[in-house]
């Protein structure tokens, strides 16, 4: 026999019932970036494999374990992207973007590749909406950022969202809270965990990620960066808080919040929901003032985020909101191919009033048709058989009540034309 093929680990398809919420997502998308002023870039699927090292981070575990990397038959080094970012830099440099009005607003969207190990809401390929804006230090920018993340939810009438919220400062004020959370961590070294005692050397602001039980204690009383921001840091930070609570965006901040990519600067940020499974983050960001220029671009301020659609997507279907599918709206059932030829021709003209129908095709009963036309939550079925062809009419049943009526051609049309919801 044959061998059966399955999807790859970590892949999935997206089966035409769960289309509709993809669809309305896509909608809200296309409104909010419309509305905030971002224009759409599309970026190719892969890229070199050392933008990714260098812009995302050597030490990170993206770039470390979880990137799909290959040689192409020129042996040139390609990386399926991680994520949009260090694409978009490396797009906004090459088409020198610096140059147009600043900042620079671009989103985009689609599927993104990590080898991550597959369990609820985490794939290894997953699609992200993405949006970046370029060339501005003002925090008024990261809280439009951060609306616009809001507004996507709100659109989307999620409830019980929070806003996590954290500043990890920058090149200047860093290194000094990073010795002091190294001290702190020192007394504590022999009750974390291995990969933490490996990071304290390696990456030490990711001690604050750990997600294993031993080191949770050790987390919570940890020393808070945000208490240990240069001033400018430090005043950046105020601004964004007063900007927030001025628009009522409710915001937890979360000392532990720290981005598993290394650009950030300053301003991270998570939104949380629930629903997605031990992954519930559905949304992530923040400022990244340093990577156009470790990317070869002048020094360059910027702030973005990533919302993860299939987490917002199985949010969306968990709502049990109104059935999003548009089920079709008529059902030709046909005594036989010249009951057919006529039905081809009502079909059509239908479908030109955007009136989505469908046929009985091959030689099947009436009964069959019926029950096809039922399973497919159609609204009326018209019937035409032999009587209906001598009379040149056809018979319009309402498959809600039952009720049937004999109507000719014109009325027909008519009829349909006029139904409200078609
Ligand atoms: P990220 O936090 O790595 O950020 O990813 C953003 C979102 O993608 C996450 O909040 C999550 O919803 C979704 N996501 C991540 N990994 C998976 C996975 N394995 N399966 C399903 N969904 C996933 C970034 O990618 C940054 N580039 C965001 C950014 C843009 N920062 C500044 N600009």
């Amino acid at each position: 026999m044959a061998k059966l093929f399955q999807l790859p680990k970590g892949t999935r398809d997206i089966l035409p019932d769960e289309q509709p919420y993809w669809m309305q997502l896509d909608q809200v998308i296309r409104e909010i970036t419309q509305i905030y002023g971002y224009e759409p870039l599309s970026l190719p699927i892969f890229e070199d494999t050392a933008l990714y090292k260098r812009g995302v981070g050597e030490a990170t575990d993206i770039v470390e374990k979880e990137m799909y990397t290959f040689s192409d038959k020129a042996d040139n080094s390609i990386t399926l992207r991680p994520e949009f970012t260090a694409g978009v830099v490396r797009s906004y440099i090459q088409h020198g973007m610096a140059s147009w009005p600043t900042p620079v607003k671009l989103w985009n969207t689609g599927p993104v590749f990590r080898y991550e190990r597959p369990q609820a809401g985490r794939f290894r390929q997953f699609h992200q909406f993405n949006a970046e804006a370029i060339g501005e230090q003002d925090p008024a920018l990261d809280f439009e950022i951060m609306d616009m993340a809001w507004q996507l939810y709100d659109r989307l009438q999620f409830q019980n969202l929070s806003f996590q919220l954290n500043s990890i400062g920058c090149p200047d004020c860093r290194p000094g809270y990073l010795k002091v959370l190294k001290s702190y961590y020192k007394k504590y070294f022999d009750s974390i965990c291995d990969d933490c005692r490996n990071r304290l050397d390696k990456n030490p602001l990711r001690l604050l990620d750990c997600k294993q039980d031993r080191c949770q204690p050790v987390i919570e009383k940890a020393p808070a960066i945000y208490d240990h921001l240069c001033e400018a840091c430090a005043g950046h930070f105020n601004k964004l808080r007063e900007y927030l609570n001025a628009a009522d965006l409710t915001f937890t901040l979360n000392h532990c919040l720290v981005r598993g990519l290394d650009y950030y600067t300053k301003t991270v940020f998570e939104v949380w929901a629930e629903g997605v499974g031990s992954q519930n983050a559905v949304c992530g960001g923040g400022r990244y003032d340093g990577l156009v220029e470790l990317l070869g671009g002048k020094p360059t301020p910027a702030v973005g985020f990533a919302a993860g659609l299939d987490r917002t997507v199985m949010i969306m279907q968990n709502k049990k909101q109104d059935r999003l599918k548009i089920d079709p709206s008529v059902y030709f059932a046909c005594q036989h191919a010249e009951a057919r030829k006529q039905a081809i021709i009502y079909v059509k003209q239908l479908r030109e009033r955007n009136i989505s129908c469908l046929m009985g095709l091959g030689e099947r009963s009436f009964k069959a048709q019926f029950r096809e036309a039922d399973r497919r939550n159609v609204r009326y079925v018209v019937i035409i058989g032999d009587a209906e062809l001598e009379s040149r009419t056809v018979i319009l049943k309402k498959m809600e009540t039952g009720e049937q009526k004999s109507l000719n051609a014109d009325q027909l049309i008519r009829h349909l034309d006029r139904e409200p919801g078609f």
